[in-house]
């Protein structure tokens, strides 16, 4: 069978899979605390890039573990915290999310997800990077 990526540069697919994994979450720290009813500031990060980057959007969801399990951001969000465009300050390599942690949500273990989905270099290589760390949270 014909395989699209086989006819692309070698130079282009190497720069496609570095930055495969490249989003970075970065506050809160893992294991933080957060407290229902209010705001946390969630700081993404993307490293410096040598070229173009056209990021489509950012998901921040919060979702609590039930019964030990808990679900990362490929099979559930849980509260959408933010959904929208990726905007760092010029010279800074992350935003600062200021998001409100839903009054009323479940005091315990969860799941902060992120997805970020962009396109890379000239040719618009689609790539979505899924991250996720465990908070407590806390009620008021
Ligand atoms: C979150 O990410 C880690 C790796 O960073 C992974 O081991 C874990 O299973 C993921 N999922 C959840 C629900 O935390
Ligand atoms: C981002 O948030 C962190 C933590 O609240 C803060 O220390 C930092 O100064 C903020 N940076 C910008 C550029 O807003």
């Amino acid at each position: 069978m014909f395989s699209l990526k086989a006819a692309l540069p070698l130079a282009l697919l190497a720069a496609g899979s570095a930055f495969a994994q490249s989003t970075q979450l970065t506050l809160p720290a893992p294991g933080s605390t957060l407290t229902a009813g209010s705001e946390v500031t969630v700081q993404v990060g993307m490293g410096g890039y040598p070229e173009n980057i056209d990021v489509v959007s950012i998901v921040i969801g919060l979702m609590p573990c039930y019964g030990g399990q808990c679900y990362g951001p490929n099979e559930f969000l849980g509260s959408i915290l933010y959904q929208g465009p990726y905007n760092p300050v010029s010279g800074n390599y992350f935003e600062n999310y200021t998001v409100t942690v839903p009054e009323g949500f479940p005091a315990g273990e969860a799941t902060l997800g992120v997805i970020n989905f962009f396109m890379v270099g000239a040719s618009y290589e689609p790539v979505f990077d899924f991250l996720n760390e465990t908070v407590y949270v806390t009620s008021a």
